[in-house]
């Protein structure tokens, strides 16, 4: 890896101020002075910056309880971003694995490791997302049916996979689905001439909200938590 790409990767600084304390002779390579940018490090090497040694700071993984009102983007746009929720460095390098409706509120992963996001949202990995559904009309037995048959959505080549419901009253249900269309839930719904008034993610595979996280809070994953997610 390069030089200035690993200082990045290993204090909060950006690549320009990276290249800036290279150039002032701040950084050694085992002991010697090292000055070239573009130096390939090598995994044995021992890197310090002002006599301090520099490791590299492994992906992140966080969870947040999404709150009505933000969305799932970088930047902000006719609503504010959730990232203004998070307030840690080098936000620009995270993203959101699986997207919520501004209007849906819940779990939200976000990382800065593309191979694992592409896990979660992938429809080849199954990856099982639990939610908490109300509706506007009792649900009935033909839908139950149909969900756990797997329904036809408008605009797609084929059903959807077979879904799970669990009834808690009549107008609210948990539904698990093993896949992230667009809109998915509420045009599941649609389908059956249902309406979802609102939306909650309680899970992604085994990682789930706590009860003590409030809307609008977040956490690290846990490794057990990041590592969960193997398919
Ligand atoms: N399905 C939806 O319709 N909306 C969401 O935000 C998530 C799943």
């Amino acid at each position: 890896m390069r030089l200035d790409k690993f200082i990045c990767g290993a204090t909060t600084l950006t690549r320009r101020q990276a290249k800036k304390i290279i150039a002032q002779g701040r950084i050694n390579c085992d002991s010697s002075v090292m000055r070239q940018t573009d130096y390939k490090i090598k995994e044995t090497q021992v890197i310090t910056f002002d006599d301090k040694i520099l490791t590299m700071r492994g992906s992140r993984y966080i969870l947040l309880n999404k709150p009505r009102g933000y969305i799932c983007s970088n930047i902000d746009e006719q609503l504010p971003s959730i990232f203004n929720l998070i307030d840690i460095e080098k936000k620009e390098q995270l993203f959101i694995a699986g997207r919520l409706d501004a209007d849906t509120t819940g779990l939200t992963l976000i990382t800065d490791d593309g191979q694992w996001s592409h896990k979660v949202t992938s429809p080849r990995n199954k990856c099982k997302k639990c939610y908490r559904v109300e509706l506007d009309a009792p649900i009935t037995l033909n839908a139950i049916k149909k969900l756990g048959d797997g329904i036809q959505l408008k605009s797609e080549p084929k059903p959807c996979l077979p879904a799970d419901v669990e009834v808690i009253s009549e107008k609210d249900i948990l539904l698990t689905i093993f896949e992230g269309k667009y809109h998915q839930v509420k045009r599941m719904f649609a389908a059956l001439g249902n309406i979802v008034i609102a939306l909650h993610r309680e899970q992604i595979d085994d990682i789930k909200l706590d009860d003590n996280l409030d809307l609008g809070q977040w956490r690290y994953l846990s490794k057990k938590e990041v590592d969960s997610i193997d398919h």
